[in-house]
């Protein structure tokens, strides 16, 4: 029987869990989101999280192993996150899965949380051939690579300020909704009337690959202010909609039109968004319909891939033991900071 993977992620405020097999596929998988605990604060409270994960990912590991009807006896290997994310969180997820894999004699192996969305997208069908180009787009971080091969990526372009995931978040906070924003806003501007106000579109020109979304925010503030007059009136419902739709416009915008600048630099044609904001229903019908006119073919990973969880940990995890990475040295370390291109197998 070929290997069983144990992933644990456990980077931020999400506890995912999953099994994966080479050859079979996905097992099972479980996520625990902490949205509910953190709203309250209007933000993620790292210290909560870390408890937090502390309480779930056991439970939610026997829960897979059910589901899937696997055996402790049965996992042979245990992937987990080590970076980057929130210090406390990861050493969680690490910890765990380094007592586990010590006790159960198998390897462990620590990845790279971006490189779990990365190849999030292969574990669709049908799935994308290497070499590709990746638009990454979560909470943290705004990144185009191009992707040559597991654990070959090199960096086209990247946030120089605020991630794309930062942008709705702050912009939904400005008008009033709860964290997380993003899904919150994209939902608003359904509502909303399209090209009603008109936000920048930072470096949509700039001639790179790069882009900034903070100025954005500065831009939806003075529109928040200048909409709600008198100082004191709350906005109305529908303005809050128009300037949802007008946010949602100004970042999906900018970030197709830097996906098909990275696919022409590259002379690729196919595209996989991953990360959090690769949920977003326009970004991907306006993604779909700008690629597909270039004759590009873009892949998404299902929505409850996109934003974070165990399956990508696992199946990263996977790919990687294939390449003989795994390690049975039970001592650890995370990584809150950690740039992608460090984690490169080929030069
Ligand atoms: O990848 P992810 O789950 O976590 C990080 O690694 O950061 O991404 C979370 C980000 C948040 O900023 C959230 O607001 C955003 O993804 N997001 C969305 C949508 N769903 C999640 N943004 C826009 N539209 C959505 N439907
Ligand atoms: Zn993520």
């Amino acid at each position: 029987m070929s290997l069983i993977t144990l992933g644990i992620e456990s980077s931020c405020d999400e506890t995912g869990i999953a099994l994966y097999q080479m050859g079979r596929g996905l097992l099972a998988h479980a996520l625990y989101t902490q949205v509910a605990m953190h709203s309250e604060y209007g933000g993620v409270v790292p210290e909560l999280a870390s408890r937090d994960h502390v309480r779930r990912v056991i439970p939610l590991v026997r829960q897979v192993m059910r589901e899937a009807d696997v055996s402790l006896a049965q996992i042979s290997a245990i992937a987990y996150t080590q970076g980057p994310g929130l210090g406390g969180a990861l050493l969680v997820g690490a910890s765990i899965a380094n007592a586990l894999a010590y006790a159960l004699d198998v390897p462990t192996i620590g990845i790279h949380h971006l490189e779990g969305h990365l190849l999030s997208p292969l574990l669709s069908d049908p799935a994308p051939e290497f070499p590709f180009v990746a638009l990454l787009v979560s909470g943290g971080h705004t990144q185009l690579m191009r992707v040559n091969g597991v654990g070959q990526y090199t960096l086209l372009g990247e946030t120089l300020d605020d991630a794309a995931g930062e942008a709705f978040d702050k912009s939904a906070k400005l008008l009033g909704l709860n964290y997380p924003g993003g899904p919150a806003l994209a939902k608003l501007a359904e509502s909303g009337r399209p090209g009603l106000y008109k936000l920048p579109r930072p470096m949509q020109h700039s001639g790179n690959l790069d882009f900034s979304f903070s100025g954005l925010k500065t831009a939806v503030l003075t529109l928040v202010k200048q909409s709600n007059n008198d100082g004191e009136k709350i906005l109305d419902e529908q303005t809050r909609a128009d300037i949802a739709c007008a946010v949602q416009e100004a970042i999906v915008d900018v970030l197709a039109h830097k996906a098909c600048a990275a696919l022409t630099q590259t002379g690729l044609n196919q595209l996989v968004v991953a990360g959090g904001v690769g949920a977003n229903q326009q970004l991907r019908s306006r993604l779909s319909e700008s690629v597909g006119k270039r004759g590009g073919t873009v892949f998404y990973p299902g929505l409850e891939f996109c934003t974070d969880n165990g399956a990508m940990i696992a199946f990263a995890g996977a790919l990687r033991l294939a390449q003989q990475q795994g390690k049975k040295d039970y001592r650890f370390n995370v990584k809150p900071r950690w740039d992608l291109q460090e984690v490169n197998t080929a030069k």
